[in-house]
């Protein structure tokens, strides 16, 4: 992007939305026939598909834990994800980076206590990327853990907040990711508003922080929602409008 293009103007961004506005977003449940839960997800121009087994064995078994299942997590970027992702296959550091901070927002979630001995995989593909995958994917692995039936203390979801033209912004798109001033993809438990996930690329001073986390706790119930719809329509047979791919 070229440095003159404005990621703003008289507040609105280049997609037409305005700075507190999420991207159209789209979860259907039970997605998958042969996984235990599943969820795809359709944000703004991101599709993200969770797959999730368990609680089943532990391999190898010299890692399972006699007091909890152990919470794994696979994220991938589809080489057909994106321009920038060239095809290139298997993990590098950044779905390495990515895995890792979606199991630590799921191992706080799930009541592993009830599963000793076995493990719970979260897997994680990204079929098409727009920015912000890493929080579509914390917002498709909760629904498809829920789907999968297993406990959790808390619903969560993932978003972006973050800051562009000297402004506080939600759901950063691609462009704003890339070339605004800063993106703080975060995860929030539902009901206690916990932060699970706090990550930050540029500069926020602390009251510009505290503005763009007030923001996504907005947000961040309007998330829940659309992931609640999606488990109800799941199990009441009720019409669903479906995910287009
Ligand atoms: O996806 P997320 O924003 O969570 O993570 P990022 O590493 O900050 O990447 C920002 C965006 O850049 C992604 O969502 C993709 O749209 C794009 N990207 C890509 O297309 N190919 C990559 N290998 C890495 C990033």
């Amino acid at each position: 992007m070229s440095e003159e293009v404005k990621l703003i103007v008289d507040g609105k961004r280049r997609d037409g939305r305005a700075l507190d506005e999420l991207r159209p977003l789209k979860i259907e449940a039970g997605v998958l026939h042969e996984a235990d839960g599943s969820a795809l997800v359709h944000w703004g121009g991101n599709k993200v598909i969770a797959g999730v087994f368990g609680p089943r064995e532990c391999l190898p078994k010299h890692e399972a834990n006699p007091y909890k299942a152990l919470v794994k997590c696979r994220y991938t970027m589809s080489p057909f994800a994106s321009k920038e992702e060239h095809s290139r296959s298997g993990p590098n550091r950044r779905s390495i980076e990515i895995s890792k901070v979606i199991r630590q927002v799921f191992e706080s979630l799930v009541v592993s206590e009830l599963y000793p001995m076995t493990q719970i995989d979260i897997y994680v593909d990204v079929l098409q990327a727009e920015g912000g995958t890493r929080a579509s994917a914390i917002t498709a692995a909760a629904v498809a853990l829920a789907d999968a039936g297993i406990p959790m203390k808390d619903m969560a979801c993932g978003l972006a907040v973050g800051k562009a033209e000297d402004q506080i912004i939600l759901d950063l798109g691609k462009e704003e990711d890339n070339s605004g001033q800063s993106d703080v993809p975060i995860a929030i438990s539902h009901r206690d508003k916990k932060f699970l996930l706090l990550q930050m690329d540029g500069l926020l001073s602390r009251d510009e922080l505290e503005q763009a986390l007030d923001m996504g706790i907005v947000a961040s119930d309007k998330i829940h929602e659309l992931q609640v719809d999606a488990i109800t329509r799941r199990y009441s047979n009720l019409e669903s409008d479906g995910v287009e791919l």
